[in-house]
């Protein structure tokens, strides 16, 4: 049985991050998405928050698992007995982060392969970030987030 980790902070979780999760679960027979700390980011909302946002959008499909996980992604994915870690790449600007993660985590355990798949073209300038920013100056977030999520950004963020 094909098993994949698409891991990440989905602070909160964005039309982008669907897409992705929507092609992955297509391709393994069982998909974890799960929420990681990253130490570099200060987030907006509680692990608890991202995940049932995470459960809410993702209930149409079957082969996906919402959890998450305080430690290194390397340890999951043992425990999990997943051969494969899904990343998604937008721009060029996203390649030496996501090239650093993925070479790092191939030193911390080699049989684990990092998969990047492409961005959907319509999502290309889309992440969390820019998201809570548009969404902190009242801004129109409608196309960019499920609708559960931006009901929580506005009561969160105002606006
Ligand atoms: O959505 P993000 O913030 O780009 O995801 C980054 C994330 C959470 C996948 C990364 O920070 C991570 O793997 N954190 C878990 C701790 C870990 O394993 N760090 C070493 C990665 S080389």
């Amino acid at each position: 049985m094909a098993t994949a980790i698409y891991p990440g902070s989905f602070d909160p979780v964005t039309y982008g991050h669907l897409d992705i999760i929507e092609r992955a679960a297509r391709i393994f027979d069982v998909l974890y998405v799960t929420v990681f700390t990253n130490a570099a980011k200060a987030p907006l909302f509680t692990v608890e928050e991202r995940l049932e946002m995470l459960r809410e959008v993702t209930g149409h499909l079957g082969n996906v698992r919402v959890e998450s996980f305080d430690g290194l992604l390397i340890q999951y994915a043992r425990t999990k007995k997943a051969r494969v870690i899904v990343r998604s790449l937008r721009a060029v600007s996203d390649f030496d982060y996501e090239f650093q993660m993925a070479l790092m985590n191939k030193k911390l355990e080699p049989e684990v392969e990092t998969l990047f798949m492409m961005t959907s073209h319509q999502y290309i300038y889309l992440s969390s970030s820019i998201v809570k920013e548009v969404a902190s100056f009242g801004g129109c977030i409608k196309d960019l987030v499920p609708e559960v999520v931006e009901r929580k950004l506005r009561t969160r963020l105002g606006g």
